[in-house]
């Protein structure tokens, strides 16, 4: 069994769903979340949801030597980080204790549309802006460059000129809820090349 950290910090719809996905299995389990932002939905979905949650602020997230944070990591034993719609850089610091070890999930096709600024609603403004016929999903390796590591999975969903960045969502998130938690696990097993 190996022990997840989902870091989020928005509305939380990939963390409710991996939470519940893994629910009463074997293979992991999402032990905490870790948020950014005090006032965010996930906190309220993980509260449902029985997982305990830490705020904690950008200093703490974002420092070189993230002292709490892999304090905290290490005394809930956890194996995986996972973001899900998590907004803060990762310091190298984290990157190097959990290399390999650290999964992203990203609204677009990297490395289209990848890199600083390029989240929720922006990516799919910047995805219409340039008329693409398609969009859809990046499940991939976090390193020290946004947006860079390995790409383990990605899956794609048609466009049509009518769609606004509204549409768009709607149809990437609809990917990320099918195909995010099994991904995660498939990686967790050993089933995706590393
Ligand atoms: C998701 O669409 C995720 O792909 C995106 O933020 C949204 C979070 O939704 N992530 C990024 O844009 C990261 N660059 P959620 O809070 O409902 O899971």
């Amino acid at each position: 069994m190996k022990n997840i950290a989902i870091f989020a910090s928005g509305n939380g719809s990939n963390t409710q769903n991996i939470i519940t996905y893994f629910n009463g299995g074997n293979i992991a389990s999402v032990k905490l979340v870790i948020c950014n932002n005090p006032n965010a939905y996930v906190l309220q979905r993980a509260s449902a949801l029985g997982v305990p949650a830490a705020v904690m602020d950008k200093t703490a997230l974002t420092a070189d030597n993230p002292s709490e944070l892999l304090s905290l990591l290490h005394t809930n034993a956890i194996d995986y980080i996972v973001l899900a719609g998590y907004l803060q850089k990762i310091p190298a610091a984290l990157t190097t204790a959990f290399a390999g070890r650290i999964i992203n999930i990203h609204p677009a096709l990297l490395p289209k549309f990848g890199g600083k600024g390029m989240y929720g609603i922006h990516v799919h403004r910047a995805v219409v802006a340039a008329g693409e016929k398609l969009s859809g999903i990046t499940i991939h390796l976090v390193d020290a460059v946004y947006d860079n590591g390995k790409i383990l999975f990605q899956a794609q969903c048609p466009l049509s000129p009518q769609d606004t960045p509204e549409d768009v969502a709607a149809k990437v998130q609809a990917l990320e809820q099918q195909h995010y938690p099994a991904v995660i696990e498939q990686y967790i097993e050993g089933n995706v090349s590393r």
